[in-house]
């Protein structure tokens, strides 16, 4: 197999993109086609079937006139430029007797009105409309040939162009009171669009698939939770997924007045925010609300069944019944060739026409706020919340039942001893817990989507019912989740003590890379980074930092903190552990700019796109991700998208009177950047299913594609880099492709130590060890189990590649046998006395890795842990001792019970 390489997979992923967006909608094939004759102005002859898709034809309708005298139920407008022709279709009823009536059809579009037309029915051989009457239904329809001049206002480009923004608008006039009796407006269309949401959410949905799954199978794979925190950490993230497509759709939540090419395309995202229409869900909701939909007109939008005072430019009765006399005029002299058509549906093969749309929606071609960009998906703005809720328990519960189905998987595979047993001990013992873990992981990822959903409710108002649902949810999303991650940071922070320092910032100058580059340093950090380069300026400096007195791990090699909130924490680098929780401000105050402010367009728009713009420099200084393609990712791309949408976003505002032409080219801009992002977070999924690939396939010596195998040993090498969160060694950036060497020089690579004990302070703990003997003889057992590994050595000399991997483990097989038959004697012959430890707690020894056999004893720190909470300790060495995913050579540390 040869290495796919990253341009044609990204070329690939555009190409799909695009023609996923771009796909031209066959019309639907019909057996029984009519064909129609025509002849056209240079007098050839054409057959036309009478089906085809029109060049431009109204969809969904809606009432702009909140009191209409004319109900209508029918009404679709098509426009044929082949055969240069209008066709219209009516139908409806009415409650007034007798009253003779004028009617209006314009085609407003761009922000302009394009083409209008005002006839009398009398005229036009619609003879239930001369006069209306109660008793007669009104069944109109109409065929009206027109000459180019007439359309000129319809350039070509609105025929083929995505997303035509265009409404058809029927207005009937009584005469007795020359005033509008009844308004409607449809949506035009053109038959393209980027609105493909079952295409595109399907395509993004496998990759958001092979993501979860990459990222689950790094979590559970592995035989030591630190290890298996650093191969996880490198992993992508399916909650950075979900913030890239949340990002996306949730530009639509803002309170602008936006271009159709907008909302048709964030409609493709709608389901990764939960926003799935479904006939029945609806139906439901629609019962729990009842009549109160709240007031969608609060964010800007139009809502249909009410007085749309500007629709299409406006119209003043008094204009018509002034100019009707000139206009009648020339409909009068066409009125012999407007020819009555048969009302025909779907059944008998007209498909190019709309419904009434369902009330709570605003009317159709109107696209503001968030309420438009729900229409697309055809959900009420009054019923998003519950929508969303309502697909996030559904979520909740396939994920557990998923998890239940890995459960049986697994175990089927075990039996079938398919896989080793001991690489997913953990999960096999602890799947429920396992399950509880992936459950709070979603109701993260989830937590800007249900706090903004909430709070747009509050803004939006409506039945009491829903309110209180939202109040009830939104509460226990800041409870629940704020308080876990609160809770978090306290659990490790609870103790620690701020401490300030002197210090002094220096400015460096480093000369390594071809450009010279400038970069502000802490002194301090500069000495514990051995940073090479030169200080040009040296400014006082006071640093304030915590410190922890009880000298606990870190949150990453402290396998208690990685069982209760790895979850949260693991992804992150060493010094931005706790970034979580940073995060989780950042989305609760996105949240209320969004929702809250929703009803105050420009405090809305301009403080969300002061916090972006503060949030984005601020996590760029923290590139928080332990891995380059989750800052990559995360940090730079989705920073930025969300930097410049919202910014571009600002121009739509109904105040700036922004022209609806160039609202659509800044729409397409937007398009452009959200599109490559999301392009961008595919190829980081397909990169990291490959990366994740690696990570689980991490205990075999050979790995296919062969290819790839130099890529692997290069990225697990980089992998423990990162682990320690320092900056790239020159020896790394230098490698040029090559297999890194081999350091000639032995050197320890220890990953954070707190505190370096030497020996001869544990000999007071390790004198009365004999007494304890059943513990370490288990202990001696497993240890001893390292130097009987006959196998491994001899791979050891015979594959190259072991090498590589050793590095990974960290674990030099120089060093194992001596380091074990140490341990092992060294805590025989000591004695250890657990009466020394206060009841109820335990002492954990990591024995921490060393690079070189020839490593003074004293550096292999032997290091101890105290907690408080037994309880967790034993989960974690029930885990540990039960099947034993430590009891592999590859072990790092192991954990004793004491007590
Ligand atoms: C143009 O095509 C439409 C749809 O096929 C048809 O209904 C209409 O009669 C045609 N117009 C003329 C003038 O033939
Ligand atoms: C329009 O139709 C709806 C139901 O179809 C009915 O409830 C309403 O009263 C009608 N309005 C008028 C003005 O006829
Ligand atoms: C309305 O229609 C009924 C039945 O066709 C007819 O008897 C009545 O005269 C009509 N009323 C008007 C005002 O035309
Ligand atoms: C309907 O109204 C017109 C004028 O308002 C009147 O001339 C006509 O007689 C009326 N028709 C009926 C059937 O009442
Ligand atoms: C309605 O008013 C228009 C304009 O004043 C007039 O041309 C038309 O004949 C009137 N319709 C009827 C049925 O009287
Ligand atoms: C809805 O909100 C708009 C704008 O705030 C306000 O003018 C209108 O009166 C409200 N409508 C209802 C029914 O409360
Ligand atoms: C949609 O409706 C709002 C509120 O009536 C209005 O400000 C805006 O201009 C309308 N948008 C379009 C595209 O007509
Ligand atoms: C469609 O039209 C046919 C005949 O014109 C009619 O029998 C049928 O009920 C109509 N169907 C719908 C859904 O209106």
């Amino acid at each position: 197999m040869r290495t796919p390489s990253l341009i044609s997979i990204s070329g690939a992923c555009i190409f799909l993109f695009l023609s996923l967006l771009l796909r031209v909608e066959a019309a639907s094939s019909s057996d029984n086609k009519q064909w129609i004759q025509y002849t056209n102005a240079d007098g050839e002859t054409l057959y036309l079937d009478n089906n085809r898709e029109p060049a431009l034809y109204a969809q969904d309708y809606g009432d702009c006139q909140g009191d209409s005298i004319v109900n209508v139920t029918r009404f679709d407008a098509a426009y044929y430029k082949d055969n240069m022709t209008i066709l219209f279709h009516l139908e409806g009823s009415t409650a007034v007797a007798n009253e003779s009536v004028m009617m209006y059809i314009g085609v407003y579009a761009y922000g302009e009105s394009r083409f209008t037309l005002m006839f009398d029915p009398c005229f036009a051989n619609i003879h239930s409309m001369c006069p209306i009457n109660a008793s007669v239904p009104i069944e109109a329809s109409g065929i009206i040939p027109i000459a180019p001049a007439d359309v000129a206002g319809i350039p070509e480009i609105a025929l083929s162009i995505p997303d035509f923004e265009g409404q058809a608008i029927l207005r009937i006039f009584a005469n007795s009171t020359q005033s509008q009796i009844a308004c409607y407006s449809a949506v035009l269309t053109n038959g393209h669009s980027f609105s493909h949401p079952i295409a595109v959410g399907s395509t993004v949905g496998v990759f958001v698939a092979i993501a979860l799954v990459s990222s689950v199978a790094t979590a559970i794979y592995g035989q030591g939770l630190q290890e298996t925190r650093k191969h996880y950490a490198h992993s992508l993230s399916v909650f950075v997924v979900f913030s890239v497509l949340q990002h996306v759709f949730f530009t639509g939540a803002l309170s602008m007045n936006f271009p159709s090419v907008l909302v048709a395309f964030w409609s493709n995202f709608g389901w990764a925010s939960g926003m799935i229409y479904s006939r029945g869900m609806q139906n439901s909701i629609n019962q729990f609300i009842g009549s109160n939909r709240g007031n969608i007109s609060m964010v800007g939008s139009a809502p249909s069944g009410q007085n749309a005072v500007n629709l299409g430019g406006g119209y003043s009765p008094s204009m018509i019944y002034k100019r009707a006399i000139g206009l009648l005029d020339t409909i009068e002299s066409e009125s012999p060739s407007m020819h009555k058509r048969s009302l025909i549906n779907s059944t008998s093969g007209f498909s190019w026409y709309g419904n009434p749309v369902a009330p709570g929606l605003p009317l159709p071609g109107n696209y503001s706020s968030f309420a438009g960009t729900l229409a697309e998906l055809h959900i009420p703005a009054s019923n998003a919340f519950l929508t969303g809720l309502l697909w996030f328990l559904i979520l909740i519960a396939l994920l557990g039942v998923s998890v239940a189905v890995a459960k049986v998987v697994v175990e089927l595979l075990v039996k079938l001893k398919a896989i080793k047993t001991d690489r997913l001990s953990f999960f096999r013992k602890h799947w429920i817990y396992c399950g509880a873990v992936i459950v709070l992981r979603a109701c993260y990822i989830a937590f800007f989507m249900i706090t903004f959903l909430a709070i747009f409710q509050f803004t939006i108002g409506g039945a009491a019912g829903t309110l209180a649902v939202a109040g009830i949810v939104l509460a226990l999303a800041l409870l629940g989740i704020v308080g876990l991650a609160g809770y978090a940071l306290w659990y490790r922070m609870s103790g620690q003590k701020f401490q300030n320092d002197p210090d002094q910032l220096q400015l460096k100058l480093s000369t390594a890379g071809k450009v010279p580059r400038l970069g502000w340093t802490r002194k301090s950090t500069a000495a514990k980074m051995e940073d090479s380069r030169r200080t040009v300026v040296s400014l006082p400096w006071r640093h304030l930092h915590l410190v922890d007195p009880m000298d606990r791990p870190h949150v990453h090699d402290d396998d208690d903190y990685l069982i209760k909130f790895g979850w949260l924490s693991a992804r992150f680098r060493r010094s931005k552990w706790w970034f979580f929780a940073a995060w989780l401000v950042y989305e609760l105050v996105r949240a209320c700019f969004y929702g809250g402010a929703a009803g105050h367009p420009l405090t809305q728009v301009f403080g969300l796109l002061a916090w972006e713009i503060l949030a984005l420099f601020t996590i760029v200084t923290m590139r928080p991700f332990e891995s380059n393609r989750l800052n990559m990712l995360m940090v730079y791309c989705l920073g930025f998208s969300k930097v410049v949408s919202v910014a571009l976003c600002s121009a739509f505002d109904p105040r700036f009177g922004l022209g609806r032409i160039l609202t659509t080219v800044i729409g397409i801009i937007i398009i452009v950047i959200q599109g490559v992002l999301i392009i961008l977070m595919m190829i980081a999924v397909v990169v990291g299913a490959i990366s994740s690939y690696m990570s689980v396939r991490r205990y075999q010596e050979d790995f296919h594609p062969q290819s790839l195998a130099n890529t692997r040993t290069k990225f697990f090498t980089h992998l423990e880099h990162k682990a320690t969160d320092k900056p790239l060694a020159k020896a790394v950036t230098n490698a040029k492709g090559a297999v890194l060497e081999e350091p000639k020089q032995p050197y320890f690579s220890i990953t954070s130590v707190r505190r370096e004990t030497k020996i001869e302070d544990e000999d007071l703990e390790n004198e009365n060890e004999n007494e304890n003997e059943n513990d370490f003889i288990e202990n001696d057992s497993r240890l001893s189990m390292d130097a009987n590994q006959q196998p491994r050595d001899k791979r050891a000399s015979a594959a190259p590649s072991v090498r590589s991997r050793t590095s990974i483990s960290n674990l030099p097989y120089g060093a194992r046998r001596h380091r074990a038959s140490w341990s092992t004697r060294d805590f025989h012959n000591s004695g250890f006395d657990p009466e020394q430890i206060p009841s109820g707690m335990h002492s954990r020894m990591s024995i921490e890795s060393i690079r070189d056999g020839s490593a003074p004893k004293s550096t292999a720190g032997v290091r101890q842990t105290w907690t408080a909470n037994p309880s967790l300790v034993n989960i974690a060495n029930a885990a540990v001792n039960g099947s034993s995913p430590y009891r592999d050579r590859h072990q790092k540390s192991k954990s004793l019970n004491l007590t």
